[in-house]
């Protein structure tokens, strides 16, 4: 890798008081280069309360927008402006709207996986690290609509003993990784523990010993005194796990586990970010005012873990 390339991105992100925040599933070389690498409560937090002019989002698009809706006074770039999330994309805010009609009363939890639009028709967001937390603050006698990963809503319903309307949404990456994966990665390194994403199919989550966001992940491996772990999850996280944990083992339960649109930013992309403000990204007020109520109420409710 070049040092020139670092040294311009550098030189440039103090001089235009930016801050580079990535998500644990990019590559390596992004994750190394990053101000803060987190997950997406964890980068949102950042975003909500950092004193930088510029945020450098490197993630995908759902996440710069939430970046936007929290901090709109910013400029807010993402330096790939194809690196979107298809199961943000499974769902429209007139087909929630159309399931609010449907069910009146209830109330709407977004995963933060989703567009601004669906943001702004939700009453709370959340993400995998709070999920639990914020469905368990809930009215009991109401009727809950959870959107768009039919998955980690599963998972909500089982962790909290609530019902919800799942839509049917899921991740292509996370429902990759079958059961046989984790049957045969446990035969080759019987001593691991599993730690699988909640995204996970629930054939896969079953097999797993803990099921965790990847902020929780990256907590639980450092912690622990285990040696050895199988991950079910994007495999741009092993970067992360191996780097805090040298003196730990981490296997992919499959190489097939890649985000393809996290993968798209580079360090070249973020200098033509620096140097040409490419991608702004920009949220329509009226939608954002009404995003930003259901991201503020999810902000407000930290993991226990
Ligand atoms: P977390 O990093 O919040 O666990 O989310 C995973 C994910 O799929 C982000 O796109
Ligand atoms: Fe979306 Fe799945 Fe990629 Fe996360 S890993 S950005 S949920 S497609």
């Amino acid at each position: 890798m070049s040092n020139t390339l670092l040294e311009k991105i550098r030189t440039l992100k103090k001089a235009r008081n930016a801050v580079i925040l990535a998500h644990n599933y990019q590559i390596g070389e992004v994750q190394d280069l990053a101000d803060f690498t987190g997950d997406s409560l964890g980068l949102s937090v950042q975003a909500s309360k950092t004193d930088a002019d510029v945020i450098i989002f490197c993630g995908v698009m759902f996440m710069a927008e939430t970046a936007k809706i929290l901090s709109p006074q910013k400029t807010v770039l993402l330096p790939e402006i194809n690196a979107g999330c298809p199961m943000a994309n499974m769902i429209t805010a007139d087909e929630l709207r159309k399931l609010k009609a449907k069910h009146q009363g209830a109330l709407v939890v977004c995963y933060v996986n989703s567009t601004a639009e669906v943001k702004a028709e939700s009453d709370y967001c959340c993400t995998s690290s709070n999920a639990v937390e914020v469905v368990n603050s809930l009215p009991n006698d109401k009727e809950i609509i959870f959107v768009p990963d039919q998955h980690l809503g599963r998972f909500v319903c089982e962790r909290t003993g609530r019902e919800m309307i799942l839509w049917p949404g899921y991740c292509p990456t996370h429902v990759w990784i079958s059961e046989k994966d984790i049957e045969s990665a446990k035969s080759e390194h019987p001593d691991a523990t599993v730690l699988a994403h909640p995204e996970c199919t629930e054939p896969v989550k079953e097999l797993a010993d803990q099921l965790l966001s990847t902020g929780q992940m990256l907590k639980f491996a450092k912690k622990s005194d285990i040696k050895e772990f199988i991950i079910a999850t994007e495999i741009g996280i092993i970067h992360t796990l191996r780097t805090q944990n040298p003196h730990k083992k981490f296997f992919a339960a499959t190489e097939r586990a890649v985000c393809p649109n996290m993968k798209k930013i580079t360090l070249e992309k973020i200098l033509h970010s620096l140097e040409d403000n490419k991608y702004e990204i920009v949220v329509e007020p009226q939608i954002a005012d009404r995003a930003k109520l259901a991201l503020d109420r999810m902000i407000e409710i930290l993991p226990k873990t």
